[in-house]
């Protein structure tokens, strides 16, 4: 698979790009994704990605079962810590990562698009967690990441029955933020990410870094984070702009 990245203006799009094998993951292809977004994570001109599979099939079918049929634990435990990093890297980068769910996300496709921050589906997406019907677990976060989504009794159906939910259920159960006609999908993530990029980087990078330990930590715990993120923010250049553009009527121009 060629991990593809574009850019416009402050933009950036990742399309997975394998559409033959419905854009499947091979170790290559991670560690392409993982490099890919690390290094747009370190690059300070980038306030918003954007993540989509290519063709109209697919957004990932997961990982590649072609290659795990030969897998013993220990390549497994390897192939799996993989994946693992790939979503905490889409977790922890600074900016916030957009999933533009354009067909299937089963397996750990499904889990790449749970560690987005904001996840927009076409109307004909499809979400699957299918491990157990190949006989594994999930191993890319979805017994962590789905309960915290959708709730437990939600997850623990999906993940045991590994049955399929389409874009409407997606959106009833809280598993996406909103589904669009397929030929829209990719402007309404733009229009998504545009809208955050024009807020101020550093305080969209806090509040991402202050939701991330929201389930964590108890409440008490998690305010503290809160509250270092707030005051930490206070006599930075962001927080001088943000606010004289609000007093003086006009829009920020962030530095
Ligand atoms: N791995 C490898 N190849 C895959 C694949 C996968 N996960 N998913 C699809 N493909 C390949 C198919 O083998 C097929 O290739 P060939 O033409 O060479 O035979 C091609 O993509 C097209 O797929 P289908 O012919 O199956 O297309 P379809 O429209 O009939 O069905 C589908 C689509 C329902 C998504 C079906 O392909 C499918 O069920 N795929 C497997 C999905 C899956 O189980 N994913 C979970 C993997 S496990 C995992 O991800 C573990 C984890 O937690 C990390």
């Amino acid at each position: 698979m060629s991990i593809d990245v574009t850019r416009v203006g402050s933009v950036a799009t990742v399309t997975l790009n394998r559409p033959e094998a419905l854009n499947a993951f091979d170790q290559a292809a991670l560690s392409d994704l993982l490099r890919s977004v690390r290094k747009l994570g370190a690059d300070q001109t980038v306030r918003a990605i954007i993540l989509t599979g290519a063709g109209d099939r697919a957004f990932a079918a997961g990982a590649d079962i072609k290659a795990m049929a030969k897998f013993n634990p220990q390549a497994a435990r390897a192939f799996g810590a993989l994946g693992q990093a790939v979503t905490r890297a889409i977790e922890t980068v600074p900016q916030p990562v957009i999933a533009a769910v354009n067909g299937y996300a089963f397996g750990g496709g499904c889990e790449i698009a749970l560690a987005c921050d904001l996840r927009l589906a076409a109307d004909t997406a499809v979400f699957a967690q299918p491990e157990v019907s190949l006989g594994i677990p999930p191993g890319w976060g979805a017994t962590q990441r789905l309960p915290r989504l959708v709730g437990g009794g939600v997850a623990a159906e999906l993940i045991l029955t590994g049955r399929r939910v389409d874009a409407t259920e997606a959106l009833r159960i809280g598993l996406v933020n909103a589904v669009h006609r397929p030929d829209a999908l990719l402007p309404a993530a733009g229009e998504l990410a545009a809208q955050i990029a024009g807020n101020s980087r550093s305080a969209v990078a806090a509040a991402k870094q202050a939701m991330a330990v929201a389930f964590g930590v108890d409440v008490p715990g998690g305010l503290l984070t809160e509250l270092d993120a707030f005051a930490s923010a206070f006599g930075t250049e962001d927080q001088r702009e943000g606010m004289a553009a609000f007093l003086e009527k006009r829009r920020p121009v962030w530095p």
